[in-house]
């Protein structure tokens, strides 16, 4: 059996208000996974997401993160092999300039100055931002403090990525941008988990999704079949992403036969589409 990078047992979450925000959460994770955490808000996926590096403590079951229990003694290693980002990237960035804040982490782990600024110019370069270096955090562009979140991040190297909707309020090209970060990080073999509704944009970069509803897992499968499954998704208060939507209705409403599950990507699409023209030029159709 492959590694696991996330081992998630019969996991309960309660806020001190008594409310119950995850409720029986299992999980497994293997090391190089790109996982899609989606659900509708407020069925616990930042909740889920904190407890998994520690930031909150299960108020019942167990959470270990490549084999190492998270209790408070191991703290320390997990959050260094397990990087946050936050959905508001205005949490992570508070230095005088955007080179300290991705020098935080770095220097807090101990590393000589050279290997800072080493980790933190690869990180800058990583999200492009290393011609914005000693600008202050602030003066930056959302989608800018976006990607500057996550170099806080990956200039320690985690093991494991969690990000908590890192597309969201972004323009279609600071969205491609993070696309093409996630990409990268995960061709290095990083653990990616990402907690979004965004059906769109996320799922060519993820293996496997798992539906969140009342702070429990609904389901878990290839991304591809999840996300094709216009019945669980409604289920659960979810769309087909929109290219689903498209060839959900042209079989419901004009009985095109797909044979296979709706394609959720625009390469998929296309290659469905190129599939079915030639069909159809086979048998002669116009
Ligand atoms: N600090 C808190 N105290 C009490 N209840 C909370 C707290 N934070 C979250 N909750 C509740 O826990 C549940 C899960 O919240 P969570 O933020 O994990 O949802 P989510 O799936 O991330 O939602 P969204 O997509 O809106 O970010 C919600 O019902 C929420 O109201
Ligand atoms: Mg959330």
């Amino acid at each position: 059996m492959s590694e696991l990078a996330v081992n998630v047992k019969n996991l309960k979450y309660k806020y001190p208000d008594e409310s119950w925000a995850l409720n029986d959460v299992s999980l497994e994770v293997s090391v190089g996974e790109a996982i899609l955490l989606l659900g509708i808000s407020g069925v616990g996926k930042s909740t889920l997401l904190m407890n998994l590096n520690g930031l909150l403590t299960p108020t019942e079951g167990t959470i270990h993160i490549f084999g190492k229990k998270v209790i408070e003694k191991n703290l320390k290693e997990i959050r260094r092999r397990v990087g946050f980002v936050f959905q508001n990237p205005e949490n992570q960035l508070f230095c005088p300039t955007l080179w300290d804040d991705i020098a935080f982490g770095p220097v807090n782990l101990g590393f000589s100055q050279e290997e800072v600024e080493e980790r933190v110019e690869k990180a800058l370069k990583l999200v492009g931002l290393i011609t914005h270096a000693e600008k202050p955090p602030h003066h930056l562009s959302f989608g800018e403090k976006r990607r500057a979140a996550i170099a806080t991040i990956l200039s320690m190297e985690p093991d494991i990525l969690l990000l908590d909707e890192p597309t969201a309020n972004l323009d279609p090209r600071s969205v491609e941008n993070i696309i093409k970060i996630l990409e990268d990080i995960s061709s290095k073999g990083k653990t990616i988990i990402i907690a979004t509704h965004d059906v769109n944009t996320l799922p060519k970069i993820t293996d496997r999704t798992i539906i969140m509803y009342n702070g429990k897992i609904k389901a878990m499968g290839p991304t591809k079949e999840i996300l094709s499954d216009h019945g669980l998704l409604e289920k659960y208060g979810l769309k087909l992403p929109i290219i689903g939507q498209l060839f959900h209705k042209l079989e419901s409403d004009h009985k095109l036969s797909i044979d296979s599950s709706l394609p959720i990507t625009i390469s998929s699409a296309e290659q469905k589409l190129i599939e079915l023209i030639n069909k159809n030029k086979k048998e002669g159709k116009p």
